[in-house]
This record gives C-alpha cells, sequence and structure tokens, in this order.
C-alpha cells in the first residue's frame, strides 16, 4: 500500500478507495480558473527544460507548446504574467548556453505578442520591471538554476521570487517531484497557490484515467532495467489487464524464463524479481506478454549510436548477438491486444529507436496505437522523443510532458510540486 497523505491519493489494495481519494483530490485542487488574476502579478512556474542542439539552439519545443493554454488564458484575463523555469542543470553557475532568451524569441512567436526577457530572476531590477508590467503582458525570468538556492530550495531566494507574485501557478508538471526554491519553497510565502491546467490535464490522464480506467486497460512498458520500473510494474499489475514488455528489460524476463540471451543487457540480480512479477501476474489474472522474437545485432555501439549487421531471431538470442529492438511477430501479436484495448498507457521505448535498423518496433506499436480506438496515454521522456519521431504524435490522446515526474506519480509517490498547491 503507498501512501499520499498531503495529496489525499491512496493507492491501495481496496480500489474504490482508492478511486474516491484519488477523484476526490483531483476535482479540489484550485486550478488558475478558481482565482481572479486580473491586475494581478502571476508567477506561473513553467517547465522549460526543452532539449537544445549543438548551437544551443531548441530542438523539440513540445514543452513550451504544452504550457501555452495557461499563459494565453492568463493574458486573456489581464493577468501580468510572470514566467519562470530551469533549463539544464547549470548548478548556480550562469552559462550563456544555458539562458533562457532563445526560449523568450519561441515564446513571443506562438503568443503572438512580445517577451519581456529579464536577465535576472530576483532582486530590485527584477521587481522594478516587474512593477512596470501592464495586463495581460508576459515576461520570462533568465534560468531559475543559475541560482544555488533554486536546487537546494533555500528559503531565503524562495521569499525573493515571492516578493514578484501576488498569486504562484505552478505549471511545470515535468518539475514537480522536484521540491526547489520555485516548486515547492515559494509555496510558504504566497497565499494563493494554484494549478496550471498542463498540471490538471497529466493529473487527468496519469491519475484519474489510469486509475478508473476504459477496459480493456493494456500497459505497454519498455526501458532498460526491470529495477527502474518495478515499482509502476507492482502499481499497476494491480489495474492492467494486459501488460506488454519490450525494450532492455525483455531480456531480463527472457533470462529469467530460462531463455539465452547472448550479449543483451540483463539484470542478473534481478531474475528473482522478473519471476516474481510473472508470478504475481498470472496469480492477478493479469495477460502478461515478453516478446517472443527479436532485432539483434552483432555489434552496438552505445557512445555512436550505431549497429553493424541486424537480424531477426526468436526467443533464444545466439551467443555474441545483442537485442536491440522487439521483432515483427512481437510486434503483431502486441497490435492485436491493443486493437481490442479501451485505454493504453505506454512507458518506455521498446527498442533503441534512436537508430533506425532498431526503431521499427517502437513506431510500428505507435502505429497501431495511433489506429486503434483507445484512449492511449503516453509517459513523457524518451518515449515523448519517439512518438514524436516516428510521426504519430497527433493521433495520441496524451502526452505527459513529465519524465521522471510521470514515472514517480505512476508509482504512487507524492510530487510534491503539487502536494504545496490549495485546495478548494
Ligand atoms: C525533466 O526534464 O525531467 C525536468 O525538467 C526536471 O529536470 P531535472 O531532472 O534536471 O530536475
Amino acid at each position: 500500500m503507498l501512501i499520499n497523505e498531503n495529496l489525499s491519493l491512496i493507492i491501495t489494495d481496496n480500489y474504490d478507495v482508492s478511486l474516491k481519494k484519488l477523484e476526490i483530490f483531483v476535482k479540489r485542487i484550485k486550478t488558475i480558473r478558481d482565482v481572479d488574476c486580473r491586475g494581478k502579478k502571476v508567477f506561473v512556474r513553467v517547465d522549460f527544460n526543452v532539449p537544445l542542439n549543438e548551437y544551443s539552439a531548441v530542438s523539440d519545443d513540445a514543452r513550451i507548446v504544452a504550457a501555452l493554454p495557461t499563459i494565453e488564458y492568463l493574458v486573456q484575463s489581464g493577468a501580468r504574467v510572470i514566467l519562470a523555469s530551469h533549463l539544464g542543470r547549470p548548478d548556480g553557475e550562469r552559462m550563456a548556453k544555458h539562458s533562457m532568451s532563445s526560449v523568450a524569441k519561441i515564446l513571443a512567436q506562438y503568443l503572438g505578442q512580445s517577451v519581456l526577457f529579464l536577465q535576472n530572476c530576483v532582486g530590485e531590477d527584477v521587481e522594478f520591471a516587474v512593477s512596470k508590467m501592464t495586463n495581460g503582458s508576459v515576461a520570462l525570468l533568465e534560468n531559475l538554476r543559475f541560482y544555488a538556492g533554486e536546487t537546494k530550495n533555500d528559503p531565503e531566494f524562495a521569499k525573493q521570487l515571492a516578493a514578484l507574485a501576488d498569486i504562484y501557478v505552478n505549471d511545470a508538471f515535468g518539475t514537480a517531484h522536484r521540491a526547489h526554491a520555485s516548486t515547492e519553497g515559494i509555496t510558504h510565502f504566497v497565499e494563493t497557490k494554484v494549478a496550471g491546467f498542463l498540471i490538471e490535464r497529466e493529473l487527468e490522464f496519469l491519475g484519474s484515467r489510469v486509475l478508473d480506467p476504459e477496459r480493456p486497460f493494456t500497459v505497454i512498458l519498455g526501458g532498460a532495467k526491470v529495477s527502474d520500473k518495478i515499482n509502476i510494474i507492482n502499481n499497476l499489475l494491480d489495474k492492467a489487464d494486459n501488460l506488454l514488455i519490450g525494450g532492455a528489460m525483455a531480456f531480463t524476463f527472457l533470462a529469467a524464463n530460462g531463455h539465452k540471451t547472448g550479449t543483451s543487457l540483463v539484470e542478473k540480480d534481478k531474475l528473482k524479481l522478473a519471476k516474481d512479477v510473472l508470478k504475481t501476474a498470472e496469480d492477478k489474472d493479469v495477460n502478461m506478454l515478453i516478446p517472443t522474437d527479436f532485432v539483434v545485432t552483432d555489434e552496438y555501439n552505445p557512445e555512436k549510436m550505431t549497429v553493424n549487421e541486424v537480424k531477426v531471431v526468436d526467443s533464444d538470442i545466439p551467443d555474441g548477438w545483442c537485442g536491440v529492438d522487439i521483432g515483427p511477430k512481437t510486434v503483431e501479436k502486441y497490435s492485436n491486444v491493443i486493437t481490442h484495448s479501451r485505454t493504453i498507457l505506454w512507458n518506455g521505448p521498446l527498442g533503441i529507436f534512436e537508430i533506425e535498423k532498431a526503431s521499427r518496433g517502437t513506431f510500428d506499436v505507435a502505429k497501431a496505437i495511433a489506429s486503434s480506438e483507445a484512449i492511449s496515454i503516453i509517459g513523457g521522456g524518451d518515449l515523448g522523443k519517439a512518438i514524436r519521431k516516428s510521426g504519430y504524435d497527433g493521433y495520441m490522446t496524451f502526452i505527459s510532458t513529465g519524465g521522471g515526474a510521470s514515472l514517480e506519480f505512476l508509482e504512487g509517490k507524492e510530487l510534491p510540486g503539487v502536494a504545496a498547491l490549495d485546495r478548494i
């Protein structure tokens, strides 16, 4: 049983109790709809931690786009919108390549209005600039992590941030698992603290719709290690009708079933854990499938992200060969389950999608989901990237903006950035 007292979210063996609690929680959390923002200085913590290319330009603006509904709503409500985010991990140092200035330009284009970029986050200059803002205008502060106090959740820094705000809004779901000055500390110094629309939507899809799914409910899990996903597996085995496994963690299950795995990544100390999971799935009547064929290579270079020769083999992977993707027969089996599902939750890629020869499993499963009528909920991080690369992102019901945050939420852990917000 996982108890999360602040959120009143209880994930227990008693399914009905947990459902009611979550429903109450999601309904009770205050959002920007519940406050009058006209003429107010509204400090919005967003997650603009976007990927940058070798020239420090934004290479994927999905997180900026995801924050637009909240920003546009506040602009239309006549708020003075002060946006703040981190970008990368500059560890308290000012580094040009981690500046938010490029984000400010992209944001201005999307909003169709100017965005005042402030080169600091706190201090007299910032306070003065903010005091001159007019209703409906937007400012973006410099990278919060240029200040060591941000990740240390330093109360002094949090108080300085709070000095900019009449109202605090958290819409940074991707950072909600961090108790930092701008996500948690600041809430101790501002009277009104509410959620934005992105957090509201993330809680609806990763929360309510997972705890009360339209059935059949299929969970697809990929990623490197069983040990990284074990809490999610245990949590979701209580709820899923089907559990489809892919990614490198499939090889640990394969080994646990007595198959040969060649040079594939196997967690040798987790074989018992894998066996226990298979047994629990059987006891709980969950249709748990592990791949029956694989794309394998005789040489995989993780630094250069290349493979040499590839071929498809059935469950026993020959000596000297390494599994890099699920095979076509597995894709067909999984697609069949997907077609008959009403809700799909997917976390973690099924192969090394960055390498073309090892990407088909992930992309073909994405295609099957896109062609199905199921509600599809995609965990963020690498998988979000993979789905966008596949071109099927527009067909998914919801793609989470959280990597670590969505993992922790699905594990049933408390997200400090959400727990600190007001309830109705
Ligand atoms: C993320 O990208 O997962 C969030 O923005 C959090 O970033 P962090 O892992 O550097 O805290």
